[in-house]
C-alpha cells in the first residue's frame, strides 16, 4: 500500500477529515468561478470535483471534463455525455482556466479537448455530505415530477435527452432555477447511459 493510501486510510479511520476520498466531493450549489477577482463563469450543482487543498474557509478544487475546440465555453462530462460541469462567459476565460490534457476527434470530425482546471471556491460550496445532497436531489425529483403522471424512470432517457425533456415540461410546471438545475443534474447522473 502506498504512503498516500495508508495515510488516507488512517485519516478515515480516525475520522479526521470528511474529504478522505477527495474525488467523491461534489459541488453543493451552482457557484460562481473567479479569476483574479473577476467573475468568469460558474460550476454546476452535483459536479464531481477533486479537493486539492482546504484552507481558511476556502477550498482548492480540480475539475476534469471535456470541451469542444470550437466552443470552449462549456465544460462537459465527456464527448458522449453532455452533462454540463462548468460554463464560462467567453472563450478566453475557458482557455485561461483549463489546460488541455489530450485532444480527441469524435465521429463527426469535431475536435474535443480533454481538460482540467484548478479553482478556489468557498468551502461552504462543497457538499459536506454528498450522499445527503444526492438523496435530496432524488426526493426533489420524486416530489416535483409525480404530481400529474407516474414518475418517469430516470433511465428512460439518455444524458443528452433529459435537458430537452425538462424544457418541454416547462409549459406545464413552474420550477425555480435551483430546483430545475438540481433535477436536470440528478436525471443526467441516473440516465440510461450515465454509468
Ligand atoms: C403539472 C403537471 C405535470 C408535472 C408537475 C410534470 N409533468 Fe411531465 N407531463 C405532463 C403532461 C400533461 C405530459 C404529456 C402527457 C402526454 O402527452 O403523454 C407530460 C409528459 C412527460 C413526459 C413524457 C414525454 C413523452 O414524450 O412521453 C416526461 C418524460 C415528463 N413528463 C417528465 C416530467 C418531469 C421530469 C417532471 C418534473 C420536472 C414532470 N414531468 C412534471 C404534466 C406534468
Amino acid at each position: 500500500m502506498g504512503i498516500l493510501k495508508k495515510s488516507l486510510l488512517l485519516l478515515s479511520i480516525l475520522g479526521v477529515t470528511s474529504f478522505a476520498l477527495a474525488q467523491d466531493s461534489v459541488i453543493k450549489e451552482r457557484t460562481k468561478l473567479f479569476k483574479n477577482g473577476k467573475d468568469i463563469g460558474f460550476i454546476t450543482i452535483l459536479t464531481p470535483v477533486d479537493v486539492v487543498k482546504k484552507q481558511a474557509g476556502k477550498v482548492t478544487i480540480k475539475v476534469k471534463g471535456y470541451r469542444l475546440e470550437n466552443y470552449p465555453q462549456m465544460i462537459l462530462r465527456d464527448i458522449k455525455r453532455k452533462e454540463l460541469y462548468a460554463e464560462f462567459k467567453d472563450e478566453k476565460s475557458s482557455n485561461e482556466s483549463f489546460k488541455t490534457v489530450k485532444k480527441h476527434e469524435d465521429d463527426y470530425g469535431e475536435i474535443w479537448h480533454e481538460v482540467e482546471g484548478v479553482f478556489t471556491i468557498d468551502l461552504k460550496n462543497i457538499a459536506k455530505n454528498p450522499d445527503k445532497l444526492k438523496l435530496k436531489a432524488k426526493k426533489t425529483y420524486e416530489q416535483s415530477c409525480s404530481m400529474c403522471h407516474h414518475l418517469p424512470a430516470s433511465n428512460a432517457y439518455t444524458v443528452n435527452q433529459w435537458p430537452q425533456q425538462i424544457e418541454s415540461m416547462m409549459e406545464q410546471v413552474t420550477l425555480d432555477p435551483h430546483t430545475k438545475n438540481l433535477i436536470i443534474k440528478y436525471l443526467q447522473q441516473h440516465a440510461a447511459d450515465s454509468k
